[in-house]
């Protein structure tokens, strides 16, 4: 008979026992759920590459974050998909106190104080270029620090109108600084900056580009974006953010950026937040309606190895769904 003294088995024996010994978790806390919302009125409407993802108009968005809120979401992040007649080469509707999006902010505000609202701020969507940046008309540079200026104004807009937390996610370079400078100077001192730190240029996001139509209509982000064969390049990010101000920072995406969201939460005395982005999305549910994985638990699988890197906030369209399963188990 062997002697086998150390069994590593003995702490999988039972699902108790594994239970005890679990060293991560999910919890509906960490969870923040992005929405897209476009004009008009009774407008539900999925997006082809995100199934059962919506484009809800504003009063069926607040029904929404109601809904989200009996699940016990705390925050959702806000996506507005814009006009194309409003979309222009300085994409100035991004700071109009009466856009779409900064009327969402407030309708949610008043109908659910309690749940944060974090902003989008880059000026993709509001951009006839389709880039998160002013574009040279000669050159076709994407231009840093004319891209600040705007990007100062939308967080102000924002904030104005009750963003609890602005997400640069843009990249141009000293925009966290700009914005927290901004934001102080005008009274938000309580509004809070989750920085899109380490950002990048990555595939993943075709469906959310198609969800609001806002792929770029030259070339492509690699300008700004970070480049994904870099890691060691997300701790120069992350230094410069956390100099400039930042609350919370980002690491997106977040399945092929595990290792990412690692060292991030190694070198971070702030909170570190993963955003698991629409391609990922859309490739379990693609798999899953074909049968060929089990969806609920890859996305279980896949929620949890965020928090296993490191991951103290989670962005992700499984936000509902996971809230829900959490709440009924
Ligand atoms: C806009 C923005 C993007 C995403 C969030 N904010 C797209 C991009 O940078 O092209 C992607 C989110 C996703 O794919 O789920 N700057």
């Amino acid at each position: 008979m062997q002697i086998i003294s150390k069994r590593a088995r003995r702490l999988r024996h039972s699902e108790a026992m594994r239970s005890l010994v679990q060293e991560n978790s999910l919890s509906v806390n960490d969870l923040i759920m992005p929405l897209f919302f476009k004009a008009g009125k009774n407008i539900k409407e999925e997006i082809s590459s995100m199934p059962q993802q919506y484009r809800y108009s504003v009063e069926l968005l607040v029904d929404k974050v109601k809904e989200l809120e009996d699940l016990g979401l705390k925050a959702v992040s806000l996506f507005p998909c814009v006009e194309e007649n409003l979309k222009t080469s300085d994409a100035k509707e991004a700071f109009n106190p009466e856009s779409l999006n900064q009327k969402a902010i407030r309708a949610l505000k008043e109908a659910c104080p309690d749940i944060l609202v974090m902003s989008d701020v880059a000026l993709d969507p509001y951009n006839s270029d389709g880039h998160d940046g002013l574009v040279d008309k000669v050159s076709g540079e994407i231009l840093n620090d004319e891209t600040v200026e705007v990007l100062v104004k939308m967080a102000l807009a924002q904030a104005q109108a009750g963003s609890d937390i602005i997400g640069p996610s843009d990249m141009m370079d000293g925009r966290v600084g700009m914005i927290r400078k901004a934001l102080e100077k005008n009274g938000y001192k309580n509004t809070s900056i989750m920085a899109y730190t380490a950002k990048y240029a990555s595939s993943f996001y075709g469906p959310f580009r198609d969800a609001l139509d806002s792929a770029p209509k030259a070339g492509d982000k690699k300008t700004y974006q970070m480049n994904y064969a870099n890691s060691t390049e997300a701790l120069k990010e992350l230094e410069m953010d956390i100099n400039e101000g930042a609350d919370i920072v980002m690491v997106k995406p977040g399945l092929s950026f595990l290792d990412i969201i690692y060292r991030v939460k190694q070198a971070s005395t702030l909170p570190v937040a993963a955003y698991n982005v629409s391609g990922e999305y859309a490739m379990i549910m693609a798999a899953s309606e074909k049968g060929y994985i089990d969806g609920e638990k890859v996305m279980i699988e896949t929620l949890t190895s965020f928090k296993r890197a490191g991951a103290d906030i989670i962005l992700s369209y499984f936000s509902e769904r996971m809230a829900s399963l959490l709440k009924n188990s």
